[in-house]
C-alpha cells in the first residue's frame, strides 16, 4: 500500500495505483480530463490532469504517474489552475463553439471544462480558427464534426484495443490534425456507438440520435437491454413517453462499461408503427379494436381446461410472466401440451464481445421453467387435425408457413406487443407491455438475474400482463394471491427455489423487490 497526501488529506492505495484514480478518491471527484478512460489504455495526450507533486520541478499530468508512497500531492492550487485553463485555452482556439447546434451540449466534457476552469475571454479571433469537415458520415450510425474534436483518441484506441478493428485514425500534423476513416473505410462494427459516448465533446454523435431532443430534457431509467441474451445493463433516456436512447450502466460482471449497436436501437420497436395498443376481436374476417372490458370476457370465456389444446410463450417475456404463464399453461392443457418459442426464431450472428447469438433475453429463465423449445414442424404436426384453442403468448409463430397453415382450424389467443402475423390469425388479440414498459426480471445467459425499471407507459389500453395473467389464473381457480410485485417475485424465488445463497448469486446489485429509485440523468459519460 502507498500513504499520500492529495490536497492536504492522506490516503492510502494500493502500490501501482494510478494518480489520477488516487486523486478521485481523495477529491470526491475525477481532475479534469479528456483523454483518460479507465477502461482504455493511458494516452497522456490531453494534458489537462495537470498535478503538481511536491519535489518534482514541473507540474506532471496524473493519468500517466503511479503513486509512490510518502507523495504530496496538488491539484487545485494557484499554478495548477493556471495551467489548466491555458491548456484548455489551446484545446478551445479552434473549437467551432457551435453547442446550440450541438447533441453533446449538456453533456459535453468541453462546456464542463469551461465552467470549471475557464469562464475567460478567449484571445483568438474567430476568423482565424482553422476549419475543418463538419457533419461527415463515417458509419451507419456516427457521423463525425472534425471541428469538434480534441484530438483526445479514446475512438481510436476504442477501436483498436476493444473492437480490435482499427477504423479510425489521426492524421496530419498541428493544427491540421483531424480524426478520420482511412478512404473506403467506414466505422461499422458491432459497437460503434461506444465512440459517441466516450467521445468527451460532440465530435462523434449518433445518426440516430441526432437533433431528436435536447439531453437535458431527458428522463432516465435503469433497464436491461432486451436485445439478446447477454443483458446488457443499460440506462434509457427519454421524454413524454418516448424512450429515445439506450446508454450503457457499468456492470463489469455482464457487460462491463459498453454495449452494442443492436441492443441500442432496440427501442425503435418500442414505437413503431405496428405495436398493438388495443385489444381486437375478429368480426367477419377482420380484427376491430374491442374494449378491454369486453376483451377480457372473452378471454375468460376462451381459456378453459378442455377447451385450450396448446399453449407456447416466447422468451422475450419477463421471468414473473413466464412463471404466472407456466402456471396457466399448467391447469389449461397439462406439460405435454406447451413449449417456450419456437426452435431457431430469435437467432441472429453473435460475436465474442458481447452480443449473442440468442437475440432473447429470457431463454434462460425457460430452461429453469422447463419449457422446452417446439420447431414450427412438430408444433404444426402438434395442431394438425385438432380443434380448440391455441394460446400465444408473445412471438410470432404464425410466421412459419407450417404453423399457419395448422392454424386454420383453430381458434388462435394472441397476447403480445406487435402486429405481426400471428396476430393477424387471432380472432382474439391482447395488446401487452414491451420491455421498457415495465418493472421485469430478466435471466442472462450467465443465469444472472436482473432488474428492469419500467421507463414508459404502455400505448393506448396495455395493462401490465402479470395482472392479467393473475386474473386468469383466479378465474381458473388458481389465484395466486399476489397483489403486487414484491409478492409476485416472492413466487417466482419459490417457484425457482432460489436458495438465499441462489438469490444472492443471481441478484447482486439489486433485490427482488423494487426498491431503488431510477437515477437522475447523466452528464457525461
Ligand atoms: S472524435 Fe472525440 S473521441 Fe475521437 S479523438 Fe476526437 S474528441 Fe476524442
Ligand atoms: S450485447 Fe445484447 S444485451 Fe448487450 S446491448 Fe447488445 S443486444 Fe443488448
Ligand atoms: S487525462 Fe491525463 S493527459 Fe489527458
Amino acid at each position: 500500500m502507498a500513504k499520500l497526501t492529495i490536497d492536504g488529506k492522506e490516503i492510502e492505495v494500493p502500490d501501482g495505483t494510478r494518480l489520477f484514480d488516487a486523486c478521485e478518491t481523495a477529491r470526491g471527484e475525477a481532475l479534469p480530463h479528456f483523454c483518460y478512460h479507465p477502461d482504455l489504455s493511458v494516452a497522456g495526450v490531453c494534458r489537462l490532469c495537470q498535478v503538481e507533486i511536491e519535489g518534482m520541478p514541473k507540474l506532471t499530468i496524473a493519468c500517466n504517474t503511479t503513486v509512490r508512497d510518502g507523495m504530496v500531492v496538488h491539484t487545485r492550487n494557484e499554478r495548477v489552475t493556471t495551467a489548466v485553463q491555458q491548456i484548455l485555452e489551446m484545446h478551445l482556439i479552434n473549437h467551432p463553439v457551435d453547442c446550440p447546434i450541438c447533441d453533446q451540449a449538456g453533456e459535453c466534457g468541453l462546456q464542463d471544462q469551461y465552467m470549471s476552469f475557464g469562464l475567460y475571454e478567449s484571445e483568438v479571433a474567430e476568423a482565424d480558427k482553422v476549419n475543418k469537415a463538419k457533419a461527415q458520415v463515417i458509419g451507419p450510425h456516427v457521423i463525425l464534426d472534425k471541428e469538434r474534436c480534441v484530438l483526445c483518441s479514446r475512438c481510436v484506441r476504442f477501436c483498436q484495443e476493444v473492437t480490435k478493428t482499427g477504423e479510425l485514425g489521426i492524421y496530419n500534423r498541428g493544427d491540421r490534425a483531424e480524426i478520420g476513416v482511412a478512404p473506403g473505410v467506414e466505422l461499422d462494427n458491432n459497437y460503434s456507438l461506444n465512440t459517441v459516448d466516450i467521445c468527451p465533446v460532440g465530435a462523434l454523435t449518433s445518426r440516430d440520435f441526432r437533433f431528436q431532443k435536447r439531453v437535458w430534457m431527458l428522463r432516465s431509467t435503469s433497464s436491461i437491454c432486451n436485445g439478446c441474451a447477454t443483458g446488457c445493463n443499460v440506462r434509457l433516456d427519454h421524454e413524454g413517453n418516448r424512450v429515445f436512447r439506450l446508454k450503457p450502466r457499468h456492470n463489469e460482471a455482464v457487460n462491463g462499461p459498453w454495449m452494442c449497436d443492436v441492443g441500442r436501437m432496440t427501442h425503435k420497436d418500442l414505437h413503431s408503427e405496428d405495436r398493438l395498443e388495443a385489444p381486437l376481436t375478429k368480426k367477419d374476417g377482420a380484427l376491430a379494436e374491442t374494449s378491454w372490458q369486453d376483451a377480457r370476457e372473452a378471454l375468460k370465456g376462451l381459456i378453459k381446461p378442455g377447451k385450450v389444446v396448446y399453449a407456447l410463450a416466447d422468451p422475450g417475456q419477463s421471468l414473473e410472466e413466464l412463471t404466472l404463464f407456466r402456471r396457466l399453461a399448467k391447469v389449461l392443457v397439462g406439460e405435454a401440451q406447451m413449449a417456450g418459442g419456437i426452435a431457431g426464431e430469435g437467432r441472429g450472428e453473435g460475436d465474442d464481445i458481447l452480443l449473442d447469438a440468442d437475440r432473447r433475453p429470457n431463454r434462460q429463465a425457460l430452461e429453469w421453467l422447463d419449457l422446452a423449445e417446439i420447431s414450427p414442424t412438430d408444433l404444426a404436426e402438434a395442431l394438425g387435425g385438432t380443434k380448440g384453442t391455441l394460446l400465444v403468448y408473445g412471438g410470432d409463430p404464425a410466421a412459419h408457413p407450417e404453423v399457419a397453415a395448422a392454424l386454420s382450424r383453430l381458434q388462435v389467443i394472441y397476447l403480445g406487443t406487435h402486429r405481426g402475423a400471428t396476430a393477424e390469425a387471432a380472432d382474439l388479440v391482447i395488446p401487452t407491455a414491451a420491455w421498457a414498459e415495465k418493472d421485469a426480471l430478466w435471466a442472462n445467459r450467465q443465469g444472472r438475474i436482473q432488474r428492469g425499471q419500467r421507463a414508459v407507459a404502455a400505448p393506448g389500453q396495455t395493462r401490465e400482463d402479470w395482472r392479467l395473467l393473475v386474473d386468469l389464473l383466479a378465474h381458473l381457480g388458481q389465484d395466486p394471491e399476489v397483489g403486487g410485485l414484491p409478492a409476485l417475485r416472492r413466487l417466482v424465488a419459490a417457484e425457482l427455489e432460489l436458495t438465499d445463497e441462489d438469490v444472492l448469486n443471481r441478484l447482486p446489485a439489486e433485490g427482488l423487490v423494487p426498491d431503488r429509485p431510477a437515477p437522475a440523468p447523466a452528464g457525461g459519460e
